[in-house]
């Protein structure tokens, strides 16, 4: 299984693709995480994307196609991946049927631009775990409360920016995939498990069609 996980910033994809992955027995590939990875361990590659990643503006295409194809040649990716947060451009989307990857799903998932910014600042994760949490949706126990970070760019105003970019240069590869017949739209409104029912129902009817 070969999927894309297309959204704005805070619509759930990071929280969705868990399940998925095990489902489908797949590894998750967010080119946001490889970036941060990058940046926290001071990499050539991470003090390059930094300042931009801070400023919620998007890393150039040649670096981050670069990076993906490097990383879906592993053998773990052999029989499939969930693509998180790759590709975000049109130019992106082109460079991955260019290397002929053949895709079988994207889903999209859709949330109002008015919710996405509390989703986003009340996101905290656990280090030590790596689980996400919400501090008004999803609370930690008390006992981790005190270890959990937040990301740089997860304030108003680099949402502000990330919303931007994702209005402008990730929302037309939407039709891309649209026009192939691999686009699954789903509703990202609702608890995080309302949302994985509507997800796995859409795969159900998409794989048996
Ligand atoms: P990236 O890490 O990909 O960030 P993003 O796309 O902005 O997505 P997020 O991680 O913010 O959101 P998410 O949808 O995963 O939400 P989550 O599930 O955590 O990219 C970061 C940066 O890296 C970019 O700005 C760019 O600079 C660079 N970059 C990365 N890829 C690139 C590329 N291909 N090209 C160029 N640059 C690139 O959920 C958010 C919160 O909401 C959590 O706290 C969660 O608990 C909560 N939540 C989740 N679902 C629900 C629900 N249903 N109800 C209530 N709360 C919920």
């Amino acid at each position: 299984m070969r999927m894309i996980f297309i959204g704005p910033p805070g619509a759930g994809k990071g929280t969705q693709a868990t399940a998925l992955v095990q489902r489908y027995g797949i590894p998750h590939i967010s080119t946001g995480d490889m970036l941060r990875a990058a940046v926290a361990a001071k990499t050539e590659l991470g003090v390059k994307v930094e300042a931009v990643m801070n400023s919620g503006q998007l890393v150039g295409d040649d670096l981050m196609v670069g990076l993906v194809k490097e990383r879906i040649a592993a053998p773990d990716a052999a029989k499939g991946f969930l693509l998180d947060g790759f590709p975000r451009t049109v130019p992106q989307a082109k460079a991955l049927t260019d290397a002929g990857v053949q895709l079988d799903v994207v889903l999209l998932l859709e949330v109002p631009d008015d919710l996405l910014a509390s989703r986003v600042t009340g996101r905290r994760k656990d280090p030590e775990t790596g689980t996400i949490y919400h501090l008004q949706f999803d609370p930690p126990s008390a006992d981790i409360a005190h270890r959990l970070v937040q990301r740089d760019d997860d304030t108003e105003v680099k949402v502000r920016e990330r919303l931007g970019a994702y209005h402008a240069q990730t929302a037309p590869i939407v039709p891309i995939y649209e026009e192939a017949g691999l686009l699954l739209r789903i509703d990202g409104v609702g608890s995080p498990s309302e949302v994985a029912g509507r997800i796995g129902a859409a795969l159900d009817r998409h794989t048996n069609r």
